[in-house]
Order: C-alpha cells, then structure tokens, then sequence
C-alpha cells in the first residue's frame, strides 16, 4: 500500500520507518528540509533507540523517501496519517492550526480515494473537524474524491517507540465508513500476522477518546503515587513498600507506581489539560484532572525543599544534577521536571553542574553558565549536593562511596528513588528519597 505521513517528528518518524518495516510504499512530509536531509541519509534527527536501523533499512530498501513536495507526498496514497504537532496553547487546549492545514493540504492534492487517518493526539471530535476542513477544500476545487477520516491513535512511548509501535498492546482504529475500515486492516495486516494483539475498530470519537483517557489515566496513576508519597514522609511509611504491595494486586498492577518528580515530556502534561478543557467544553467538570495537573507540578517542588533542609541557603553553593531529560531512553527535554529544578537553583544563586548521558546539547545554550560534565561522577566533583533528577540505569552504576568521596557536603536528594537509600545511610550521607521516611 502507498502510505503518507505528514510531519516527521517523533510519532511521524517512527510510523513512517515502521510502515516501511512492513512491507508499504512510505513517503513522509514535512517542511523542515534540514530534517528532511538528516532522513534521507538514514539517520534521525533525535535519540531514539532502533530507530536509526529502521530508517536505514527503509531508505536502502527504497520503501522509504521523505520529501518536502506536497504534491509528491500525497498523490496516489491509499492512507495519509496526519502526524503534525499539536502544542499546548495558555489555555490548556492544543493549536490544531497544523492539523486542519494537513487536512486541507490532503483536499487540495488526493486524485483519487484516500484515508486520512489522525496520529497526532487530538481532542475527541476533531474528526469532524478534520471531515469539515477536507469538504471545504474540495469544494472549493470542486473535486469528489472519496475521503475517509480515521482515528488512529498511538500508544508508543519515546525510548521505546519502534517496539511500541511494532509490537503494541492494541491497536485502536476508529472511521465513519467501512472503507475507511478496510483500508486499515490492510495497513495493520502484517502487523497482525507477526504479533498478536487486539485490534479495537470503533467510531472516530471514540478512538480520539480512548487516546486522551489513556494518558489521563497513566498521568494521575503517576499523581496518586506522588499524593501517596507525601503521606509516607508525613507519617514515616515507606511508598516503595506501599507501590509493590498494592502492585501485586492485578487489578492495579505496579507499572506508573513509581514516586518522583512527576511527570514530564510532550504528552501527558499537555493530554491531561487538553482533556479537561474539552470536557469542559462539553459541559463537564473534570476536576480530578486539574487535582492530577496540580499534584504534578507540586512534586517539582519537592528537591528543593528538601535542598534547603539540609543546605540552608543555597546561594553561593554548588549543586550536581543528574539527568536533564524528562525521562531515561531519550534527549527531550520538553516539561522535563528538571528545567524548574536547575531554574530555581539559578534564581537562587547556586553554581551547577550538569549531566545527562544524550540531552547535553539540548541544554548547553539554555545554561550558558552551568559546567557541563563529562560523567555523572565527574558532576558531582566539588558539590555541596547532589540532585539525581532522571533515574538513567548508568546512575545506577553510582555508588555510594563514589558519592562520599567526591561531595563536598554528603547531601544527596534522590529525587527518582534510584539509588540504596540503606547503603548510602550506612556510608554516611545525608540521602533522601521520595516518600521515605
Ligand atoms: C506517554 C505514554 O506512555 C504513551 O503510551 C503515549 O503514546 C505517549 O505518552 C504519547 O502520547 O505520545 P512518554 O511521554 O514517551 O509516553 O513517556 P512515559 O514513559 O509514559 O513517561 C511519562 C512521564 O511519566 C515521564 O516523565 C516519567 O518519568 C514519568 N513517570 C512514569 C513517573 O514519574 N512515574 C512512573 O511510574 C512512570
């Protein structure tokens, strides 16, 4: 099959390379002709883990091109996944300007039949939207194209995202039209004869809604264990103990149970107030979300104040921060917790040094006056203490000697519960973690 991704960033790319894998003809879009180039050279313009392969299997084996001629992109195309951005705007809902652009870019260019198929995360009802944006264009060109609009969300996580998006736990297509529904069985059949999983077609509402109420659901999983959290330091229990003890019972399982700084990237922040501005633009008051938004952003509080605990003032001192990226597994940046934390660190006058394994060029303009480590150890030379911020499995490789040795101050805020919170006691530091008494 012929297969067209609009937009080339992280969820673009991914389904582009792995429509490829596939075996369909993949042509992907974008108007960023420097990304363009990277692509073409079998390379990805951002860190994500199998995908460089990918993308060099697709481009040699010529299922894959990329381009930044519309026309080259969309004419002929069974299926046009739209996977443009949809950045937050103040008032909690996204700008869909690039999605209704994409939609009558589609209008303007489909010869004959094609599916229009929504990737990039959108409020339920977009799809009308999206149908009304490919009517005007036609008509206004006068063209009787048949044009179908699909739902069909992703799931995949970045630092996983090709087996995410190769191996899924579901896939999820929601059309009005059966030919909308065909076309995409046809996509996802190789797919389905190599991994087994269930495949939900459903209405479009309904697809764009299961997407918002997956990530909302993910995010205030993320915001109880947090809430929970400052109970257990309140009261002296152990949220560890407490997360795997309820994690044993199936019906909550232990994934998203882990206690921290909250949340962070280009989804759930963005998903869970997109998702309650909708609501409320239906007529419902989603208040638990806003409860989920606003327990997240307290947790960004959290290393500071236990920072000013044990350091007093901070001005004057020097502080370590380990791990820059919103998560392990990638260089993104975006609402990573750790830019509110390295922020009040510079309001407040203390001296940084930083590390992150694959975010350090991501960060090297945003703090001209940081030291920019070599290592995570080479970071905490000279610090007063140390702030671990992402849990990358090579902090792990830390241990508590290394810290002794190499701090100023023994003061250690485990803000992500990497390290042996008895260990590091025993040799001495001044450590704490979330949740822990
Ligand atoms: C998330 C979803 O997991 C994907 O299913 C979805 O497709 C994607 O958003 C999207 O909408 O595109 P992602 O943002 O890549 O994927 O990252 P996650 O692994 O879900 O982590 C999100 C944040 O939650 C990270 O900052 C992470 O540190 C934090 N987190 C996660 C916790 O604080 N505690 C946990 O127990 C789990």
């Amino acid at each position: 099959m012929k297969i067209t991704v609009l937009g080339i960033g992280h969820v673009g790319l991914v389904t582009a390379g792995c429509m490829a894998e596939l075996g369909h003809e993949v042509v992907g879009y974008d108007v960023d002709e420097s990304k363009i180039e990277v692509v073409r050279s079998g390379r990805t313009p951002f860190y994500e883990p199998g995908l460089d392969e990918l993308l060099q299997k697709g481009v040699a084996s010529g299922r894959l091109t990329v381009t930044v001629d519309q026309g080259a992109a969309i004419a002929g195309a069974d299926v046009v996944f739209i996977c443009v951005g949809t950045p937050g705007l103040p008032h909690g809902g996204p700008n869909l300007t690039y999605v209704q652009e994409a939609a009558a870019m589609v209008a303007r260019v489909a010869t004959g039949p094609v599916v229009v198929a929504e990737k990039s995360t959108v409020p339920v009802q977009t799809g009308a939207r999206v149908r009304q944006a490919l009517q005007m264009e036609a008509a206004a060109r006068d063209t009787e194209v048949l044009m179908s609009v699909v739902s069909n969300p992703e799931f995949l996580r970045e630092g996983s995202a090709v087996q995410d998006t190769l191996r899924p736990d579901r896939i999820v297509v929601g059309a009005d039209d059966e030919h909308g529904h065909d076309v995409m069985r046809r996509v996802y059949a190789p797919m389905l004869a190599q991994h087994d999983c269930p495949y939900v077609a459903t209405d479009v509402p309904t697809a764009e809604l299961i997407k918002h109420a997956s990530n909302a659901f993910l995010a205030t999983k993320i915001s109880f264990i947090n809430a929970v959290s400052r109970v257990c330091e309140l009261s002296g229990a152990d949220v560890e103990v407490v997360a795997d003890a309820m994690g044993h019972d199936a019906r909550i399982g232990r994934a998203f149970l882990n206690a921290g700084i909250g949340y962070g990237g280009s989804c759930f922040p963005k998903d869970v107030r997109a998702f309650d501005r909708i609501a409320s633009e239906l007529g419902y008051d989603f208040g638990m979300l806003r409860e989920t938004d606003k327990i997240n952003r307290e947790a960004r509080e959290w290393p500071m104040r236990r920072l000013r605990e044990h350091l007093w003032n901070v001005a004057g001192k020097t502080v370590a921060v380990l791990g820059v990226a919103f998560k392990p597994g990638t260089d993104d940046i975006r609402e990573a917790p750790s830019l509110d934390i390295i922020g009040e660190l510079i309001e407040e006058g203390a001296n940084i040094r930083l590390h992150d394994p694959v975010a350090m060029d991501q960060i090297r303009d945003l703090f001209p006056d940081a030291h920019f480590a070599a290592s995570g150890v080479e970071a905490l030379d000279g610090a007063h203490a140390v702030i671990l911020c992402t849990e990358w499995p090579e902090y792990g490789e830390i241990t508590p000697a290394d810290l002794k040795a190499r701090l100023e101050y023994p003061v250690v805020i485990d803000a992500r519960n990497l390290w042996d919170l008895a260990a590091m006691r025993d040799a001495g530091l001044t450590a704490v973690q979330v949740g822990r008494g």
